[in-house]
């Protein structure tokens, strides 16, 4: 698989991505390595890690609990304690071993820790393959508000090692295919066709494509000025879902990419009202992606409390909720207003 390059960093995949990566640590003439894992990655991607990093300098590791629910401040300040503690100092490069919450965490923590020292990403689960890790967006929840504080900062360089998809359940793999479907939708027909066929055929080309169209929309707005909002199509309702989901007792665990396709479908229903998405393929993408993900129970009562969540989506300004819709697939339209009753009646076709 060929090197992407992004603004600033290389993205490697396979065993070149290993040897890279020695040649960076060797040439940075870092003081330390601080290896940043959760407990799943700790005894799953971690031993593999280890046996093909090369490298003399002193390391030390990093363990927090894995879950989306320590993606907070409390989490950061124990890693700058931690760090500080073990003399981490301004030449300390940070490594994050695992899924989209070590990486986005990480990269705030590096970032933020003495305004500022290297980070490496080592994305372990397709979601943070394909999304996570790419395009220098880091931070961490608040509350149950989702990545409301974070800091745009660009790891020095991205291993894509797609042995660690081999740790992950099917569920979790579903859900890295979901950021897929997106891309697939917003920018690659063909993209869309194969991951809705079959996910498991070909992943690392897949995950190449997807990686790929994202850095391309990076490279053109990095701070999500305009273009960029496109790769939020489906997390407009899809992130207030999840949100919802994530602070109901009552309501089963939704993983990152459930959520998002039900965004996606909804999002595609407003598409057709809105805009010229052909009427027909509405229900073909819920069929298809419902065929993929399952169907969540959401009901009359829940509309409201999704609705007031969605009015936190960091793409809306001034209090107005703003979607990216589609014309069709693979040509989007972004700050587009839709109506809160229309926004509603297409989480109702989602239920229905
Ligand atoms: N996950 C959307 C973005 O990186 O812009």
């Amino acid at each position: 698989m060929t090197t992407i390059q992004a603004v600033s960093y290389p993205i490697h995949f396979e065993n070149k991505a290993y040897e890279e990566l020695a040649l960076l640590l060797d040439q940075k003439q870092y003081s330390s390595i601080f290896i940043l894992v959760d407990d799943n990655t700790m005894r799953c991607c971690y031993p593999r890690f280890m046996q093909l990093l090369q490298t003399t300098l002193p390391m030390e590791v990093l363990q927090i609990d894995a879950g989306e629910v320590h993606k907070n401040i409390d989490t950061c300040i124990g890693l700058w304690n931690a760090m500080t503690e073990l003399g981490a100092d301004r030449k300390s490069v940070l490594i994050t071993l695992g899924g989209g919450v070590i990486t986005d965490l990480g990269g705030f923590v590096a970032s933020t820790f003495k305004r500022g020292i290297d980070f490496i990403n080592i994305p372990t689960t397709l979601l943070s393959m394909v999304d996570a890790s790419v395009g220098g967006k880091t931070g961490i929840d608040l509350g149950v508000l989702k990545n409301q504080i974070g800091v745009f900062a660009n790891p020095e360089l991205i291993v894509i090692d797609p042995e660690f998809l081999h740790t992950l359940d099917p569920r979790e793999i579903r859900s890295g295919s979901a950021e897929i479907i997106k891309y697939g939708m917003t920018h690659d027909q063909q993209l869309f066709q194969e991951i809705t066929a079959n996910p498991e055929v070909n992943i690392i080309d897949l995950i190449h494509r997807s990686i790929s169209i994202k850095n391309e929309v990076v490279l053109e707005d990095p701070k999500e000025r305009g273009l960029r909002k496109v790769l939020n199509w489906g997390h407009t309702i899809g992130h207030g879902v999840e949100s919802y989901f994530l602070e109901s007792p009552a309501k089963e665990n939704l993983t990152h990419g459930e959520a998002i396709a039900i965004g996606m479908i909804c999002e595609t229903y407003l598409s057709a009202k809105l805009l010229e998405f052909p009427t027909d393929m509405v229900s073909v993408v819920k069929e298809r992606l419902i065929a993929i993900f399952g169907k969540a129970s959401i009901e009359e009562a829940d509309l409201p409390a999704i609705y007031e969540l969605m009015k936190h989506d960091k793409k809306n300004v001034g209090g107005t909720i703003n979607f990216v819709l589609l014309n069709d697939i693979e040509t989007f339209k972004i700050d587009c207003n839709v109506p809160e009753e229309l926004i509603l009646e297409s989480i109702r076709y989602y239920a229905s």
